[in-house]
């Protein structure tokens, strides 16, 4: 594949850095070593995810891990002829050798939302696996950047901290809960109802990952467009109840896969990114954070060497989307203090 192709195909919209290929700084012989590892690889989301990571110049090393299903992923996805080397790991007995010497890990791992279900319902089954992989984790790569896409990411970003902390390992600018696909829904819907060309239009997304704590920050959207209170507030909802749209849409069949294994692809690029030292990326991300006063909130979050160098604040917000903000506190403050109790009592 031709890389003027590649970026063709991977271009989006705004943002510190336009595409999944790098513009500037590396030519993929020149960029670090750096492996990845994908934790669910052969699910819904982990396999395009999959398939994203391999086209990324960024990565030399695609560990593949899954309970079952990664060789025939692996082998796949390994036919692309692009820099990454790929190895599947099936069964729990290889999650350490997936793992290890890993500088990014992305769990997509768990059972999606039918229709009906809220993001919490499948809190009971995903916190057990969030838990183990990240007591695997804590084992076998404790230096690694960790993107958290299972869901209900707002407890199991607070699950993975309290096992971290637990092991003694926990470093709070490595853990993130991967909100990209709220920024990704809100840029769209915005641009759409603006008017707008969708490459140029930026919009942060605060708060959470799920219902009411998902809050786009219309208000400070780029270009601005004068769009009246009634579309912000149709706008705001249809960004919060983006992720039910699909799981409606599809009927029984899952949530998003294929638009949050993109968001999976953007974030985790920025975070080899930041590792790499390119300067000035940032995305909104729900991680360990004083921005409000609870222990864990999505905002702008600049990225660098060492993951996390600097959570930013929210910027000046209008009337609703402060009315907004007090009102997502308890259903956050309440998920996350779910999953710490989660791995306290287990
Ligand atoms: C969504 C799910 C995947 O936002 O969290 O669609």
């Amino acid at each position: 594949m031709k890389a003027a192709f590649l970026r063709s195909v991977l271009r989006r919209g705004g943002g510190a850095s336009a595409s999944l290929i790098p513009r500037r700084r590396f030519s993929s012989e020149a960029a670090p070593a750096r492996k990845v590892a994908i934790l669910g690889a052969a699910g819904g989301i982990g396999q395009p995810l999959s398939l994203l990571l391999k086209l990324n110049p960024l990565v030399s090393s695609l560990a593949l891990y899954d309970i079952a299903g990664t060789p025939g992923v692996a082998a796949d996805v390994s036919h692309v002829n692009t820099r990454s080397e790929v190895k599947g790991y099936a069964s729990e007995d290889y999650l350490g050798k997936a793992l290890e010497g890993s500088d990014l890990v992305i769990i997509p791992a768990g059972i999606p939302r039918k229709p009906g279900m809220t993001r919490d319902d499948l809190f009971k089954i995903n916190a057990g696996i969030v838990k183990s992989l990240c007591e695997g984790i804590a084992m076998y790569c404790p230096n690694a950047l960790v993107n958290i896409i299972s869901n209900p990411v707002n407890s199991t970003v607070p699950i993975a901290a309290e096992v971290f902390n637990s092991k003694g390992v926990y470093d709070e600018k490595k853990l993130f809960g991967v909100t990209t696909l709220d920024v990704v829904r809100a840029k769209t819907f915005y641009a759409g109802k603006a008017n707008l060309k969708v490459a140029d239009v930026n919009v942060p997304v605060v708060g959470g990952h799920a219902g009411i704590t998902i809050l786009p920050l219309f208000s400070q959207a780029t270009p601005k467009a004068n769009l009246g209170d009634e579309k912000i507030e149709a706008l705001t909802k249809r960004t919060q109840e983006g992720g039910t749209e699909v799981v409606e849409a599809k009927a029984g069949k899952g949530s998003a896969t294929l638009s949050m294994a993109y968001a999976g692809a953007i974030f985790a690029d920025s975070c080899l990114k930041g590792l790499n030292g390119v300067e000035d990326v940032v995305e909104c991300s729900f991680v360990q954070s004083s921005v409000t006063e609870l222990p864990f909130f999505a905002s702008k979050v600049r990225l660098g060497k060492k993951g996390v160098e600097e959570v930013l604040g929210l910027g000046p917000l209008s009337d609703y989307e402060q009315r907004r903000l007090e009102a997502l506190k308890p259903e956050l403050k309440a998920s996350i203090e779910k999953g710490v109790a989660f791995v306290r009592n287990n």
